[in-house]
Protein backbone atom coordinates (compact mmCIF):
# COMPACT_ATOMS: atom_id res chain seq x y z
CA UNK A 1 0.00 0.00 0.00
CA UNK A 2 1.00 3.63 -0.92
CA UNK A 3 1.93 5.34 2.11
CA UNK A 4 -1.10 8.18 0.95
CA UNK A 5 -3.06 5.14 0.77
CA UNK A 6 -1.81 4.23 4.21
CA UNK A 7 -2.80 7.43 5.69
CA UNK A 8 -6.34 8.42 4.41
CA UNK A 9 -7.26 4.26 5.71
CA UNK A 10 -5.72 5.58 9.12
CA UNK A 11 -7.64 8.47 8.92
CA UNK A 12 -11.17 6.81 7.57
CA UNK A 13 -10.53 4.30 10.80
CA UNK A 14 -9.78 7.10 13.42
CA UNK A 15 -13.30 8.99 11.99
CA UNK A 16 -14.98 5.58 12.58
CA UNK A 17 -13.81 5.30 16.08
CA UNK A 18 -14.68 8.41 16.69
CA UNK A 19 -18.12 8.31 15.85
CA UNK A 20 -18.48 4.74 16.96
CA UNK A 21 -21.58 3.45 19.22
CA UNK A 22 -21.50 -0.58 18.78
CA UNK A 23 -21.38 -0.41 22.78
CA UNK A 24 -22.37 1.57 25.31
CA UNK A 25 -19.40 3.17 26.53
CA UNK A 26 -19.82 6.02 23.76
CA UNK A 27 -22.47 7.22 26.32
CA UNK A 28 -19.80 7.54 28.76
CA UNK A 29 -16.69 8.77 26.79
CA UNK A 30 -15.43 11.73 26.63
CA UNK A 31 -12.97 11.35 24.64
CA UNK A 32 -11.96 7.70 22.44
CA UNK A 33 -8.59 6.84 22.80
CA UNK A 34 -7.43 5.70 19.15
CA UNK A 35 -3.74 5.07 20.25
CA UNK A 36 -0.11 6.90 19.13
CA UNK A 37 2.91 6.52 17.99
CA UNK A 38 4.66 5.91 13.92
CA UNK A 39 2.35 4.17 11.71
CA UNK A 40 5.00 2.81 10.65
CA UNK A 41 6.42 1.33 13.96
CA UNK A 42 7.83 -1.92 14.30
CA UNK A 43 6.43 -2.86 17.27
CA UNK A 44 2.76 -2.45 19.08
CA UNK A 45 1.68 -2.44 22.15
CA UNK A 46 -1.55 -2.95 23.13
CA UNK A 47 -2.85 -2.61 26.35
CA UNK A 48 -6.58 -3.26 28.03
CA UNK A 49 -8.67 0.06 28.08
CA UNK A 50 -8.73 3.87 28.87
CA UNK A 51 -8.57 5.19 32.11
CA UNK A 52 -9.75 8.76 33.35
CA UNK A 53 -6.56 10.36 32.59
CA UNK A 54 -6.88 8.65 29.22
CA UNK A 55 -10.38 9.91 28.67
CA UNK A 56 -9.60 13.01 29.33
CA UNK A 57 -6.90 13.50 27.09
CA UNK A 58 -7.88 11.00 24.57
CA UNK A 59 -4.34 9.57 24.61
CA UNK A 60 -3.52 6.29 25.84
CA UNK A 61 -1.28 4.85 29.26
CA UNK A 62 -0.78 8.74 29.97
CA UNK A 63 -1.57 8.23 33.99
CA UNK A 64 0.44 6.45 36.07
CA UNK A 65 0.58 2.97 34.55
CA UNK A 66 1.47 4.49 31.49
CA UNK A 67 4.29 6.55 33.48
CA UNK A 68 5.58 3.13 34.42
CA UNK A 69 5.29 1.66 31.11
CA UNK A 70 7.45 4.49 30.02
CA UNK A 71 10.32 3.81 32.49
CA UNK A 72 9.84 -0.35 31.61
CA UNK A 73 10.25 0.48 27.98
CA UNK A 74 13.17 3.03 28.31
CA UNK A 75 14.94 2.08 31.37
CA UNK A 76 14.31 -1.23 31.00
CA UNK A 77 15.10 -2.10 27.56
CA UNK A 78 16.40 0.85 26.08
CA UNK A 79 13.24 1.14 24.04
CA UNK A 80 12.50 4.86 23.43
CA UNK A 81 8.49 4.83 24.06
CA UNK A 82 8.18 7.35 20.77
CA UNK A 83 9.54 4.49 18.85
CA UNK A 84 6.48 2.17 19.43
CA UNK A 85 2.78 2.58 18.67
CA UNK A 86 1.02 2.00 21.91
CA UNK A 87 -3.29 1.25 21.64
CA UNK A 88 -5.91 -0.53 23.50
CA UNK A 89 -8.40 -3.65 23.25
CA UNK A 90 -11.14 -1.06 23.91
CA UNK A 91 -10.79 2.64 22.77
CA UNK A 92 -13.53 3.81 25.59
CA UNK A 93 -13.08 4.25 29.02
CA UNK A 94 -15.03 1.68 30.84
CA UNK A 95 -17.12 3.60 33.79
CA UNK A 96 -15.29 3.40 37.31
CA UNK A 97 -12.12 1.32 35.38
CA UNK A 98 -14.07 -1.95 35.71
CA UNK A 99 -12.94 -4.63 33.13
CA UNK A 100 -14.66 -4.35 29.77
CA UNK A 101 -16.89 -7.04 29.35
CA UNK A 102 -17.76 -9.31 26.09
CA UNK A 103 -19.87 -7.37 23.94
CA UNK A 104 -17.51 -4.09 24.48
CA UNK A 105 -14.78 -6.47 23.60
CA UNK A 106 -15.96 -8.06 20.76
CA UNK A 107 -17.50 -4.67 19.44
CA UNK A 108 -13.82 -2.93 19.63
CA UNK A 109 -12.59 -5.93 18.21
CA UNK A 110 -12.27 -4.44 14.48
CA UNK A 111 -10.77 -1.46 15.30
CA UNK A 112 -7.38 -3.06 16.77
CA UNK A 113 -7.51 -5.80 14.25
CA UNK A 114 -7.83 -3.01 11.30
CA UNK A 115 -4.38 -0.61 12.94
CA UNK A 116 -2.93 -3.98 13.43
CA UNK A 117 -3.43 -4.94 9.18
CA UNK A 118 -2.62 -1.35 8.42
CA UNK A 119 0.78 -1.11 10.53
CA UNK A 120 2.25 -4.09 9.66
CA UNK A 121 4.82 -4.23 12.75
CA UNK A 122 6.74 -7.00 13.39
CA UNK A 123 5.82 -7.46 16.84
CA UNK A 124 3.13 -7.02 19.03
CA UNK A 125 3.23 -6.68 23.31
CA UNK A 126 -0.06 -7.50 25.08
CA UNK A 127 -0.34 -6.16 28.44
CA UNK A 128 -2.41 -7.94 31.22
CA UNK A 129 -4.90 -10.87 30.61
CA UNK A 130 -7.58 -8.52 28.13
CA UNK A 131 -5.58 -8.06 24.98
CA UNK A 132 -3.61 -11.40 25.71
CA UNK A 133 -6.80 -13.22 25.56
CA UNK A 134 -7.99 -11.21 22.95
CA UNK A 135 -5.23 -11.93 20.80
CA UNK A 136 -4.50 -15.56 21.78
CA UNK A 137 -7.41 -16.82 22.22
CA UNK A 138 -5.34 -18.56 25.10
CA UNK A 139 -6.67 -19.84 28.60
CA UNK A 140 -3.50 -19.39 30.50
CA UNK A 141 -3.65 -16.72 33.20
CA UNK A 142 -0.82 -13.73 32.27
CA UNK A 143 0.74 -15.35 34.84
CA UNK A 144 1.98 -18.40 33.55
CA UNK A 145 2.04 -17.22 30.03
CA UNK A 146 3.87 -13.93 30.65
CA UNK A 147 7.54 -14.06 28.68
CA UNK A 148 6.38 -17.05 26.33
CA UNK A 149 6.80 -16.14 22.89
CA UNK A 150 2.99 -16.27 20.76
CA UNK A 151 1.76 -15.40 17.37
CA UNK A 152 -0.84 -13.16 16.35
CA UNK A 153 -1.47 -14.59 12.33
CA UNK A 154 1.91 -15.09 11.83
CA UNK A 155 3.61 -11.68 13.70
CA UNK A 156 5.74 -12.53 17.15
CA UNK A 157 3.88 -11.59 20.56
CA UNK A 158 5.17 -11.35 23.82
CA UNK A 159 2.28 -11.08 26.51
CA UNK A 160 4.04 -9.24 29.64
CA UNK A 161 2.55 -8.07 32.97
CA UNK A 162 0.30 -5.32 32.70
CA UNK A 163 1.81 -2.31 34.57
CA UNK A 164 -1.02 -1.87 36.76
CA UNK A 165 -0.36 -5.24 38.42
CA UNK A 166 3.00 -4.06 39.06
CA UNK A 167 1.90 -1.01 40.40
CA UNK A 168 -0.19 -3.22 42.98
CA UNK A 169 2.89 -5.14 43.53
CA UNK A 170 5.25 -2.96 44.03
CA UNK A 171 7.74 -4.65 46.39
CA UNK A 172 7.63 -7.78 44.54
CA UNK A 173 10.89 -8.34 43.60
CA UNK A 174 9.83 -11.68 41.57
CA UNK A 175 7.35 -9.61 39.36
CA UNK A 176 9.96 -7.13 39.23
CA UNK A 177 12.94 -9.24 37.76
CA UNK A 178 10.30 -11.00 35.60
CA UNK A 179 8.95 -8.25 33.62
CA UNK A 180 12.78 -6.81 33.45
CA UNK A 181 14.07 -10.75 31.86
CA UNK A 182 10.48 -9.67 29.62
CA UNK A 183 11.62 -6.21 28.32
CA UNK A 184 14.93 -7.77 27.66
CA UNK A 185 13.41 -10.21 25.59
CA UNK A 186 11.45 -7.68 23.95
CA UNK A 187 14.75 -5.47 23.34
CA UNK A 188 16.72 -8.56 21.62
CA UNK A 189 13.72 -9.73 19.49
CA UNK A 190 13.90 -5.76 18.42
CA UNK A 191 17.46 -5.87 17.98
CA UNK A 192 17.37 -9.17 15.93
CA UNK A 193 15.50 -7.10 12.79
CA UNK A 194 17.67 -4.79 12.34
N1 LIG B 1 -4.28 1.08 31.26
C1 LIG B 1 -4.42 0.59 30.00
O1 LIG B 1 -4.54 -0.61 29.81
N2 LIG B 1 -4.44 1.46 29.00
C2 LIG B 1 -4.31 2.77 29.15
O2 LIG B 1 -4.32 3.48 28.16
C3 LIG B 1 -4.15 3.24 30.46
C4 LIG B 1 -4.14 2.40 31.49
Amino acid sequence: MMITDINSAWEELRKRVEACTKCGLCQTRNNIVFGEGPVNSKCVIIGEAPGEEEDMSGRPFVGKAGQLLTKILENGGGIPRASVYITNTIKCRPPNNRNPNTDETDACREYWEAQLLLIQPSIIVTMGNIPTKALTNTQRGITTIRGVWQKWRGIDLLPMYHPSYLLRREGDLTVRKQTWDDVKSLKAKLAALK
